[in-house]
């Protein structure tokens, strides 16, 4: 079976570290490369700590460093869930030595590109500043990736405000380019992310398995629970392993073609995915499918799977 092509562009965060173990993790893809932008943290923060997570899966991957702030706006971190340090305030060593790639994320994005031509899926679970530079400056980028995967937005709802999810509301201008690209999108927003969730039992059972990754997975995620729990929430949404295992177990979703279009200039509505889905006016366009559902069971099942097979 050939190995689907995967960049990760990502802004780790706890949600953001089980997606890299998980993509690690299922032989159905092959991680590329790393890329880190601003967003639950700041970039030093979100940078060393995607390759603190390399280092606890026992992987040599490059990672790239990106955005230090949205296109336009000043930067919101989201450390009530995802702790000062972004690991929910757990410490991993960084690899050692601990030698930090230069070359910038959206560069290193478009090498990538180049080198599997109509292949390379990018995988973004952070605010989309990255992607929408790299399209930006290299406008031949749109017509070499397969497509993007991203975890943001929401048909219906939000967590930032009531219209807007976090990934799109940090930095809304560069959603809009993404979703104006040309790239096919798979967009999953919190309409089915919020589905995914761990629950309590859920997480003893990672902390169960006995390996590091699992007693990581329970231990970074204590602090979102903690945040989530005070507000009445039943588990902690894996928002971010959503789009990576959909790559391999797409049977697992549900969704919807739709067009996908992002607010940058309303007061109530700034960062809201504005989608055709349920109106009678439709846009011009198809721009993303739009994930809705997705089997919770099962999904906790392959996840817990994955990470059981990691060290
Ligand atoms: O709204 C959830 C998203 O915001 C996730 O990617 C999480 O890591 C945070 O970045
Ligand atoms: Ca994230």
């Amino acid at each position: 079976m050939e190995k689907i092509p995967v960049w990760i562009d990502c802004d780790t965060g706890v949600d953001d570290a089980v997606a890299i173990m998980l993509a690690h993790a299922l032989e159905e893809l092959s991680v590329v490369g790393l890329s880190a932008t601003c967003g639950n943290q700041t970039l030093e923060r979100t940078f060393r700590n995607t390759s603190r997570i390399c280092r606890l899966i026992g992987a040599d991957y490059r990672v790239f460093p990106g955005a230090e702030k949205p296109l336009l706006r000043p930067l919101e971190n989201a450390s009530m869930f995802h702790g000062q340090n972004g690991l929910g305030d757990v410490d991993f060593p960084l690899p050692d030595p601990y030698v930090p790639e230069k070359t910038p994320a959206w560069d290193a994005i478009l090498a990538s590109a180049q080198a599997y031509p109509g292949q390379l899926r990018l995988v973004a679970t952070g605010p989309l500043t990255n992607a929408a530079t790299a399209l930006t400056l290299h406008p031949e980028l749109a017509g070499l990736l397969h497509s993007i995967l991203l975890m943001g937005g929401a048909a219906a709802g939000g967590n930032v405000t009531p219209a807007a999810e976090f990934n799109i509301h940090a930095d809304p201008e560069a959603a809009q380019i993404v979703f104006t690209s040309g790239v096919p999108i798979v967009m999953c927003g919190l309409d089915v992310t919020m589905q995914a969730e761990l629950r309590p039992a859920d997480l003893d059972s990672f902390a169960a398995l006995g390996n590091r990754c699992g007693h990581a997975v329970h231990d970074i995620l204590q602090c979102s629970w903690r945040a989530l729990r005070s507000f009445g929430l039943t588990g902690v949404a894996q928002h971010d392993s959503c789009p990576v295992m959909y790559l391999a177990h797409p049977e697992l979703f549900t969704g919807q073609e739709a067009g996908v279009f992002v607010e940058t200039q309303g007061a109530l509505t700034l960062g809201k995915t504005v989608t055709d889905l349920w109106s009678d006016k439709k846009f011009d366009r198809k721009t993303a499918l739009v994930l809705l559902t997705v089997d919770r069971e099962r999904f906790v099942s392959i996840l817990r799977e994955q990470i059981a097979k990691l060290p």
